[in-house]
């Protein structure tokens, strides 16, 4: 193996940057080309490729964003748009591939590496961590930190006026970044597309906490959670109050996704994204590389996009007790 490409894809996540330095890097070390492909699956349509040199990567490891660009890529789901990334790839003498992304990426990968004997490796690089296979993505723990910090100053500002405080963060299938800012923000309610939503019972344990002395609470709703998100949940959770709280709505948004990773997302990406290289230099091919129990370990594509990174109930059951002083 002579030269590969690396290329990040789907929502980018703070350590993408570190990841791409890793794998240059690391790829160099083994005397490997590398070649950047910008925005992901476009930019392989588009033929959107450039040599990637040690100092092409220099001052980027604390960097949000991603140098090589992400997009969500509709053309490549196409027979056509998927042969002419593989001309493409084929033209610029590729042999291994590094794909930086999230569930979405990997189908992608998969599709694309058991139609074409090209070898495929994926880095699970999302703020949302659900990936089977890892027990952290890249870009989980910064956005996790940004939650809380936000968080923090809404209790601020919910707390002086007395108020309750609905706080949407992302997550459109999986509730991890709200669980555990939740958890880390003491939250009187933590809402999750994981678990079904009962707003009567959020409701009950809202008006208890203010019958036990809570003036403020604030309530953690996953965006894509079954009751709908923060506002409308809001709306409903109003409707049902017996006690008439001042109530507000506050969307978190793509502040989740930006700004300097974490020491811990830089140091997950980057053993990453080393261990992505290693994998192409043996041979093999359709893996997932991921960090479970303190080591790096393989999965098959085909296991890591077919099932879910599970919830834990005993967080859940946790962050209830800690905030109702009940089970
Ligand atoms: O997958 C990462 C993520 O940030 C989700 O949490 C969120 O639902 C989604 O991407 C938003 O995507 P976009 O930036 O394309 O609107």
């Amino acid at each position: 193996m002579k030269k590969i490409a690396v290329f990040t894809s789907g929502g980018d996540a703070p350590g993408m940057n570190a990841c791409v330095r890793a794998v240059v890097r690391s790829g160099i070390a083994n005397q490997l080309e590398i070649v950047g492909i910008k925005r992901g699956y476009e930019g392989m349509i588009d033929g959107d490729f450039e040599m990637l040199n040690a100092r092409s990567v220099s001052n980027i490891i604390h960097r949000g964003g991603t140098i090589l660009k992400s997009a969500r890529s509709k053309r490549f789901r196409t027979v056509e748009g998927m042969e002419q990334a593989y001309q493409n790839l084929l033209k610029a003498g590729i042999e291994g591939v590094v794909a930086i992304g999230g569930d979405g990426t990997f189908r992608g990968a998969t599709e694309f590496s058991d139609k074409y004997q090209l070898p495929f490796i994926g880095v699970p690089g999302t703020i949302d961590n659900d990936m089977f296979g890892t027990d952290f993505t890249i870009g989980y723990d910064t956005a996790l930190n940004t939650a809380i910090d936000a968080i923090d100053k809404i209790r601020d500002t919910a707390t002086a006026h007395d108020r309750l405080f609905f706080v949407e963060v992302m997550g459109r299938d999986a509730g991890f970044i709200a669980l555990m800012s939740g958890l880390a923000s003491g939250a009187e309610g933590i809402l999750v597309p994981e678990y079904e939503t009962d707003l009567d019972s959020l409701v009950k344990d809202l008006e208890q906490g203010h019958k036990d002395g809570k003036s403020s609470s604030i309530v953690v709703v996953a965006e894509g959670d079954d009751e709908g998100g923060a506002f409308e949940i809001a709306k409903k959770v109003k409707e049902k109050l017996s006690i008439p709280f001042d109530i507000r709505v506050s969307i978190l948004g793509h502040i989740q996704r930006g700004g300097s990773p974490t020491c811990m997302d830089r140091v997950l990406a980057s053993r990453l994204g080393v261990a992505a290289v290693e994998a192409l230099i043996v041979g093999k091919n359709k893996e997932m590389v991921g960090f479970v129990k303190g080591e790096i370990k393989h999965t098959p594509f085909a296991k890591s996009v077919k099932h879910n990174h599970k919830m834990s109930e005993n967080l859940v059951r946790i962050a209830r007790v800690l905030a109702f002083c009940d089970a």
